[in-house]
């Protein structure tokens, strides 16, 4: 678990100023124990089986939390993947063919036959992908994605249901999907959908459950070779104060029930898939910086740190707040006053704050803060490293994981050999 014990953040039972010393920052750390632990409140809390859980591997594909994610889902895990690279992380972290979907957009039939020649199942986007796979494949199993015309999510960039989006095929439009798997003896296995991510109302998430299965319902004579229905990822996390976890028993026993009710109309036991990356990963990993300068202007106390945006990039893609914690004074001692401040980054670009939401700048409440000092920035198990990049030609960050009392790299840190090319 991640925890604060006598003013100091712990990570596991290591305190982060220690692995901050250790490997040096800024570094990637993760606690083991908490990603087997959300893995178990997903399998608990939907008592519906048999479940599929696919875990969106985009959220975090380092090999070692792969690894620990297939160990702690047993039958019922399996990865979400959207490129030939993250099937090739699934198949190397030691999921089976069998276990793998390729969810992507815009794919070419390079990609697709890739899929195929590992027997990955192909999820298709579009009624294009599916008549091309269905000439690659002719007479296999498919899947295939619904936009159900709603979305959700915490931004704009990922809901993915609605007019505005490109993925899946267009509800109005799912008719003709018949058509050409009965041109190729394409049998539908699957059907899916994905609104958006970051989603913490469940209703939402329940709405859009709702619609798909009736979409199936009416053309249920064509889903005579139905054997699941993804209702995609998107349960959110909280990042802010002020947000909550959900409550995953009252949502689980709905989502159940829902599924359940559909299945005996139905006359099919089906499976119940979803495809959770943040859920599983986020609140497991931080990113650890040092403070390496403090300035002001007449608008903000800047307190520089030695990572930026190209080491997490949703502060300045989304407005997405992470809570900021001083690793050996997280709460603040006594008789301190909190300080308002900017945490920013090392990185050449204005936006290069940590502490920002959408319109720009928002500062936050310290402890007073020293040059040396490290710092934590927390919830960054998902979409973090896994977004990383090298702009300003900075190689990317260690990852580390920590279980109970001992830390070890899971990656290794990026040297200069790494970002220049030819060198
Ligand atoms: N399934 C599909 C088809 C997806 O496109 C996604 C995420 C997921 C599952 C997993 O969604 P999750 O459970 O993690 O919300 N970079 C953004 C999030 C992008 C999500 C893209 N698709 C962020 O940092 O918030």
């Amino acid at each position: 678990m991640i925890s604060v014990k006598n003013n100091r953040l712990f990570v596991g039972d290591v305190a982060a100023s220690d692995l901050a010393k250790r490997f040096g920052t800024p570094a990637y750390v993760y606690d083991e124990e908490t990603v087997r632990s959300k893995v178990r409140a997903l399998f608990q809390g939907i008592s519906y089986r048999p479940l599929k859980v696919y875990y969106a591997a985009k959220a975090n594909t380092n090999l070692a939390i792969l690894k620990i994610i297939r160990e702690e889902g047993g039958q019922g895990i399996g990865i979400d993947a959207v490129s030939v690279g993250e099937i090739e992380c699934a198949l190397k972290a030691g999921f089976r063919p069998g276990q793998v979907i390729f969810t992507s957009t815009s794919v070419t039939d390079e990609e697709m036959k890739f899929a195929i020649a590992k027997k990955v199942l192909v999820n298709c986007d579009s009624l294009s992908q599916l008549e091309r796979y269905g000439k690659l494949a002719p007479g296999s199993k498919v899947c295939f994605r619904v936009n159900p015309d709603v979305g959700a999510g915490h931004h704009g960039h990922v809901i993915t249901g609605g007019p505005e989006s490109k993925f899946g095929v267009w509800v109005d439009d799912v008719g003709r999907a018949f058509g050409i798997a009965a041109k190729y003896r394409l049998k539908i296995v699957g059907i899916h959908e994905h609104i958006g991510s970051g989603i913490l109302e469940t209703g939402k998430f329940l709405a859009a459950m709702k619609i798909l299965l009736t979409i199936i319902d009416k053309h249920r004579d064509k889903f005579s070779d139905l054997e699941f229905v993804d209702f995609g990822g998107g349960i959110g996390v909280p990042y802010r104060p002020d947000q909550k976890q959900i409550d995953f028993k009252v949502f689980g026993s709905a989502v159940s029930t829902l599924f359940a009710d559909f299945c005996r109309s139905f006359g099919k036991k089906l499976s119940l898939a979803i495809e959770p990356g943040r859920f599983i990963v986020a609140e497991s990993g931080l990113l650890l910086c040092t403070v390496n300068t403090v300035k002001r202007t007449p608008a903000h106390k800047f307190v520089g740190v030695d990572t930026g945006f190209n080491h997490l990039i949703r502060p300045m893609a989304y407005g997405s707040y992470h809570p900021i914690i001083v690793a050996e004074n997280c709460n603040g001692n006594a008789g301190e006053k909190k300080e308002k401040v900017a945490v920013c980054g090392n990185i050449c670009e204005s936006g290069d704050v940590f502490t920002r939401n959408e319109e720009g700048i928002a500062d936050r409440e310290l402890p007073p803060i020293k040059e040396g000092a490290v710092l934590a920035i927390l919830v960054a198990g998902a979409y973090g490293f896994s977004m990383a990049s090298t702009y300003n030609t900075r190689p990317r960050p260690p990852e580390i994981l920590v279980s109970g009392r001992n830390a070890k790299i899971i990656r290794r840190k990026e040297d200069l050999a790494h970002v220049i090319y030819g060198m």
